[in-house]
């Protein structure tokens, strides 16, 4: 028999993922999970086949299919028939024009080119933390702002309209909103970006709408709903990263300044661990289980970046290991294209920040450091630090 369980699971600290989630590793199968809305999906666990959920051609990642599934108790991943151009819910092919047009911006070289901007916009940070006194919160002060300021240089977002994005952002990734306030978010951000396209269209600048809208691959309509998904992929995702990674370097200061501490970041915590939603279209075995058409599956990256199969040691967070290809940013066709983007953001904001603030410090025991545990994201709400 299937044996069923709950989910989401909570995490049992700031970093590890959930206890159970080693135990779904190791039974034969998948485990049948009962989602707070009622509805059933497939867990994955294991490394080998969370990777063989993200390239396998039978599986679709649309919420438009019959039994997509949705975390929260309200309300939906945003849809493709909602937001034209959100291409991270659209499948081959109609996916492949979406990364054609947008590869370009986002290859090492061209990420290699913001590293200017971002090293100010960091130093500027920590300029401003070192003004206002000997205490911050590294959560909005820092880790936050870093790569929201850093995500509306690239595409052209007026940084002053970032508490619209960043708070209308939290509603969607809150598994706890309702569908009201989720529509509402969500309407609220087509008009502003519709306005800023509608701007950009008449008035091009240096960035990556304008550079998009002169192309003409993309629709104007689908470059706001593109523009749209970078914006939010942007900032939250890499924001909880850099407050929990340098949360993790505080604790384990011998790590600081080693060069695998990005990489290792990313695969301890897998913040981003429900984000990548799955469907079969057509019966598939997965791990040994024969998962029919139209049942929904959650592949955990998290499960799968502490698995031992993959990753000796894996509950240690050990930057010099060797070997195994984390999953933080997914895999397959729909695999992170802002990855070079991040790195460079976490290694100038972990860098820059434990060379000027060497004595940086927790200002509160981190057993009370307030974590959320109700989004597709985790991470830290507030880091109160002095130095
Ligand atoms: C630490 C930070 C980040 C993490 C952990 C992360 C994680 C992920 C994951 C797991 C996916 C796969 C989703 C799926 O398969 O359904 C994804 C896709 C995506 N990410 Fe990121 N992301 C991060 C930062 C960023 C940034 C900074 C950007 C933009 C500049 C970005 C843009 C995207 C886009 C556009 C996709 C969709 C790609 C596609 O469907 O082809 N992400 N990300």
């Amino acid at each position: 028999m299937t044996e069923t369980i709950e989910f989401p699971r909570r995490r049992p600290g700031q970093f590890s993922p959930p206890d159970e989630y080693a135990r779904l590793r190791e039974r034969p199968g998948l485990v049948r999970s009962a989602l707070p809305n009622g509805s059933t999906v497939w867990l994955v666990a294991r490394h080998e086949d969370v990777r063989a959920v993200l390239t396998d051609r039978r599986i679709s990642a649309s919420p438009l299919r019959e039994g997509f599934p949705t975390i929260g108790a309200n309300g939906t991943v945003p849809s493709p028939e909602a937001i034209p151009g959100w291409f991270v819910a659209y499948d081959p092919p109609e996916h492949a024009r979406f990364r054609k047009a947008l590869v370009q911006e986002f290859t090492v070289r061209r990420i290699a080119e913001l590293k200017g901007p971002v090293q100010r916009t960091v130093s500027a940070r920590i300029d401003a933390m070192l003004d206002a006194g000997r205490t911050a919160d590294l959560v909005s002060d820092f880790a936050l702002p870093v790569p929201s300021t850093v995500i509306c240089h690239l595409l052209g977002v007026p940084y002053h309209d970032h508490e619209l994005f960043e708070t209308r952002t939290r509603t969607l990734v809150t598994f706890t909103s309702t569908d009201a306030q989720r529509t509402l978010a969500t309407n609220e951000l087509l008009v502003y970006i519709g306005k800023l396209v509608a701007v950009k269209s008449r008035f091009p600048g240096n960035d990556l709408i304008s550079r998009a809208l002169a192309r003409g691959t993309l629709t104007p309509r689908e470059i706001e709903g593109v523009a749209l998904l970078l914006l939010i992929a942007g900032h939250e995702t890499t924001a909880n990263n850099i407050a929990l990674g340098a949360l993790l370097l505080m604790q384990n200061p011998q790590w600081i300044g080693n060069a695998g501490v990005v990489e290792e970041v990313l695969r301890y915590l897998s913040v981003a661990d429900r984000v990548a939603l799955r469907v079969a279209i057509e019966d598939v075995e997965i791990g040994g289980q024969l998962i029919r058409a139209g049942e929904g599956i959650v592949p955990l990256g998290a499960a799968a970046n502490h698995d031992e199969k993959e990753f000796a040691g894996a509950a240690e967070f050990c930057p010099s290991r060797s070997g195994g290809h984390h999953v933080a940013f997914g895999f397959g066709i729909h695999q992170c294209l802002g990855q070079h983007l991040v790195r460079l953001e976490m290694t100038e904001a972990f860098t820059t920040l434990f060379e000027r603030l060497p004595g940086l410090r927790l200002d509160r025991p981190a057993e009370e450091l307030p974590v959320k545990h109700d989004g597709v994201i985790f991470g830290l709400r507030s880091l109160p630090v002095r130095w």
